[in-house]
């Protein structure tokens, strides 16, 4: 109906209003894999090609990445899945990081309750319990079909070969210098002016991932690696524990489940507020007509960043580790709850974030990240978001090992109303408390059309991951863009507080923002903000597969 009315419309204004012309990813019959890498992109296509299935390539492009690309690849950090199997049965595996057993509430605090600056964002103590390795082997266990002598063997000659830096990577290790220096005590493999074309080597990593390979997940959890990975951390003033390694364990988790128009949308479910949010969003702006509005028009925006700045407001109240915290999911994400949050918008004025609180909901029921796309030849398909948290994580690199530990600590809140690094403002929710797992904004998720699978997505971005993920999904199901064009699109992103629009520099028009100003919108337009790196797979009608590989990145789409 809403492609209807703007051909209609298009048709009085123009006359005749042909289609512009759609510019296309990578496209291809069978399989695809869409991540932050070539070559990690390559080998998980490598081993559908053997006859491996979607599952057997995650394990391969997980720990692909953890080489490739050790900016948010990882082993030292940890991540979650949404799959869709060709028999459209769903679900969601959590291999999200969790609280060390001595961590506690205040950890981070001064003894006058003030937030000590980087405590929990730079060395050993903001690391939490690694969940990548008992994330993939659990994967593996369930789904694989492949040896995970098969899968890791050419992830470990990758890692002997070694990786060329790209000009992107030469900058991102050029400005992490000083981190590096102040996070670790002895130099580093990356304290050094890597350039473009240079290849690093990753022996220590190899030589991990080999005796993985051999013993499996207990290997790191238990076995020599374990052993050596907690002396090293707390020899650096870290407090994980063995007892941490050994009681991690990744869980299972119901995906959450939301239509928008005709898709049926699949997303992570808490520890991650992803799912909630997209769906917080997307219910709140349904009944708008947003293609007759058009693409970043002062309308379209106003609607997205109203129903942003809702949910994220309810994020910060109601979210955390749900094994921890009673979170009222089916009221959250109910579309009568978020149309009711979206009652005192109006297009005359933005409403400020100060007059904007939590939703009230009477019963409460019991109840440097990078995203990876995958679609096997059996139709099988996943969704994986991977992270240590900041750009190299803690920067605190385990020489010894050969990878770096995240600081995903910082992703809990510290104390009420203080932001973390991504400005995110957390309540009691999300407080620290012993084996709990920090609130997450990832959002891998996997959309169904008339039944079919339709899109596979997610990026990282911190905060900005849910808004990113969603203006893709916009971009193709409103404006009719291809998968590539809707994730090179200019984004923008709001997040309750701090009170703003975020947008993408040079990509919006003077008059949009002229607008919005007058209409009492604030934004900051920074030089260097990248908001999202979107790896995406759109099925399209005549069944092939489109990639979406961001251009913001040195994103690569492979398949057959
Ligand atoms: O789980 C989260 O929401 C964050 N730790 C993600 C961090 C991230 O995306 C960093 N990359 N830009």
């Amino acid at each position: 109906m809403k492609k209807l009315l703007l051909f209609l419309s298009c048709s009085l204004v123009l006359l005749h209003c042909s289609p512009p012309k759609k510019t296309h990813g990578l496209t291809t019959q069978n399989a695809m894999i869409v991540s932050a890498r070539a070559e990690a992109s390559q080998i998980g296509v490598a081993i559908l090609q053997q006859g491996g299935n979607a599952f057997d390539a995650m394990v391969a492009t997980e720990l692909a990445l953890a080489v490739a690309y050790p900016y948010a690849g990882n082993i030292g950090g940890g991540g979650f899945m949404v799959y869709r199997k060709n028999d459209g049965e769903i679900g969601a595996l959590d291999y999200r990081e969790k609280a060390p057993l001595a961590a506690s509430k205040n950890m981070y605090l001064d003894h006058n309750e003030e937030v000590i600056p980087g405590k929990s964002t730079l060395g050993a103590l903001s690391v939490g319990v690694p969940g990548t390795i008992a994330g993939v082997f659990e994967v593996h266990r369930k789904f694989g079909t492949l040896s995970i002598q098969e899968i890791l063997s050419p992830v470990i000659a990758l890692a002997k070969r070694g990786v060329a830096v790209t000009s992107k990577q030469a900058h991102r290790i050029a400005n992490y210098q000083s981190a590096f220096l102040e996070a670790n005590k002895d130099s580093i493999l990356f304290q050094k002016e890597w350039k473009e074309n240079d290849t690093i080597r990753y022996l220590a990593l190899a030589e991990t991932l080999t005796r993985i390979q051999q013993k499996g997940a207990k290997e790191f959890y238990k076995g020599e690696t374990a052993k050596r990975l907690v002396k090293f951390m707390q020899e650096n003033g870290g407090i994980l524990t063995l007892e941490d390694l050994e009681k991690y364990e990744p869980k299972w988790r119901k995906p959450i489940r939301f239509s928008y128009d005709d898709l049926n949308i699949i997303s992570m479910s808490p520890p991650s507020s992803g799912g909630i949010c997209l769906a917080q969003i997307m219910n709140a702006i349904e009944p708008f007509p947003l293609n007759e509005y058009g693409h970043n028009s002062v309308k379209a925006i106003q609607v997205i960043t109203e129903a942003e700045r809702r949910s994220y407001a309810d994020r910060s109240f109601y979210l955390g580790d749900p094994d921890f915290v009673s979170i009222p999911q089916e009221a959250l994400i109910s579309k009568e709850y978020s149309q009711k949050r979206m009652a005192n918008f109006s297009f005359e004025k933005a409403t400020p974030s100060s007059e904007v609180s939590h939703g009230n909901i009477q019963i409460i029921e019991s109840d440097e990240t990078t995203h990876y796309s995958i679609v096997d030849a059996f139709g099988n398909a996943i969704s994986v978001t991977t992270t240590i948290n900041g750009g190299y994580g803690s920067k605190l690199y385990c020489s010894d090992l050969g990878f770096f530990l995240n600081n995903e600590m910082d992703d809990f809140s510290s104390k009420p109303s203080s932001s973390n690094m991504f400005g995110l403002v957390g309540a009691k929710a999300n407080e620290i408390a012993p084996e709990k797992r920090m609130l997450s904004s990832m959002t891998p998720t996997i959309i169904e059309k008339n039944g079919q699978l339709y899109m596979i997505l997610g990026t990282p971005g911190g905060s900005t991951i849910i808004t990113s993920v969603l203006q893709t999904i916009l971009n193709v199901h409103e404006f009719d863009m291809s998968m590539q064009e809707a994730v090179n699109a200019a984004r923008f992103h709001h997040q309750w507080l701090p009170d703003e629009i975020q947008l993408e520099p040079n990509s919006f028009s003077s008059t949009v923002i002229e607008k919005l100003k007058s209409l009492n919108y604030q934004f900051t337009e920074s030089e260097s903000l990248v908001i999202g790196k979107v790896a995406a797979i759109l099925v399209l009608e005549n069944g092939t597969l489109e990639g979406g590989a961001d251009k913001r990145g040195d994103d690569a789409a492979a398949g057959f």
